[in-house]
């Protein structure tokens, strides 16, 4: 009879040892998966300061900026060839590749070209197409200095 109760005793003692296992096993856990979240472990040490140079710089071959440049050639295509010429090298307009233009080679500059016009013969576009058109155009320009 004592032996019986001996032995219930220490089984009892051992599943209890577990359950603290357990339980101390699972809070390190929560508190492991916790810190990970928070802290940054996730991600690469410096990999956000990378990320953060590469968007502010916005390199030429961006692909948002490609694509834009991509659909201003498509609409040069349509309302500017005509003056500008095949490839822009100039017609009754101006060739539009060289590297300094009489109004300015800025962003801003040919924004208000394309927007407003110009009196020596360039039409106005601010009122035929839309904001999005005008900035694919102007993105396309811009590239067109690249061209060799
Ligand atoms: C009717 C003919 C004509 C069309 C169409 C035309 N242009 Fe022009 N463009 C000209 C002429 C002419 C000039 C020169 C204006 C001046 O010197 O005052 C010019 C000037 C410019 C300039 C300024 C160049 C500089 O040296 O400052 C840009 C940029 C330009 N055009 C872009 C475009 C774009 C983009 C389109 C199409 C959306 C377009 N043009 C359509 C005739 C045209």
């Amino acid at each position: 009879m004592n032996m019986m109760n001996q032995r219930t005793v220490k089984k009892k003692n051992t599943r209890s040892d577990l359950r603290i296992l357990l339980a101390v096993l699972a809070v390190v856990g929560v508190v492991c998966v916790g810190y990970y979240l928070v802290s940054g472990w996730n991600s690469r040490p410096g990999s956000s300061a990378v990320r953060k140079t590469l968007d502010s710089n916005t390199p030429p071959g961006h692909k948002a900026v490609e694509e834009r440049a991509a659909a201003g050639r498509q609409l040069f295509g349509t309302l500017c060839v005509g003056c500008h010429g095949k490839s822009a090298r100039g017609g009754v307009g101006p060739d539009l590749t060289v590297s300094t233009y009489k109004y300015g080679r800025s962003r801003l500059e040919i924004t208000k070209t394309i927007t407003n016009g110009r009196p020596g013969g360039m039409p106005s576009f601010g009122s035929r197409v839309d904001k999005e058109q005008i900035e694919s155009l102007v993105e396309f320009v811009i590239t067109l200095n690249r061209v060799p």
